[in-house]
């Protein structure tokens, strides 16, 4: 957080540059980085690089949010989200670009993604629950946001410790 890159809208990717050496060679590196922090997701300006381009990968679970549906490593490419129905609920959010610190964001909670494959093929993704917030977060890197822009309530903003202290119980 305070790097430019991460609050430029990235610039989308074209059908060429989608399966072109430069973008495999880019994913090589996100998928290094999100594994070597750990986390859900990384998107392309995390690592330096102004492209509408994501990486997410669910494990799968139960967690503090209900059981999560396991998702293998998929890459997003020009993704679009399209809110359905008017449920929103709060999550407790992190980001490696704002590391140490907790912040309780509410979003949509039913949406639909459209998206690249990095086969260059059109492909479509309907999300509900936390996973629909996990899209959200990831793709607001894409326009230079992050969850802290999100957050209506800033007495919900917490470092990891005391949140682990205070708020994990009340999630
Ligand atoms: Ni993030």
């Amino acid at each position: 957080m305070g790097d430019p890159v991460l609050r430029q809208v990235a610039r989308r990717l074209s059908a060429a540059e989608t399966t072109s050496t430069e973008t495999v060679r880019l994913i090589a590196d996100m998928v290094d980085t999100l594994h070597d922090y750990g986390g859900i997701g990384l998107a392309a300006p995390q690592v330096g690089e102004s492209v509408r381009l994501a990486i997410i990968e669910i494990e799968g679970g139960p967690t503090r949010y209900g059981q999560l549906e396991a998702m293998p490593l998929t890459v997003f490419v020009n993704p679009e989200i399209e809110v359905l129905g008017t449920e929103s609920a709060g999550y407790w959010e992190g980001c490696l670009s704002v590391p140490g610190l907790r912040g309780l964001v509410e979003r949509p909670q039913h949406v639909l993604v459209r998206y690249t494959t990095i086969a260059g093929a059109a492909a479509e993704l309907e999300l509900q629950g936390f996973a629909a917030t996990v899209f959200q977060h990831e793709f607001d890197h894409l326009d230079g946001k992050l969850f802290v822009d999100r957050m209506t309530d800033m007495s919900f903003l917490s470092f990891e410790r005391e949140y682990e202290r205070f708020h994990v119980e009340t999630d």
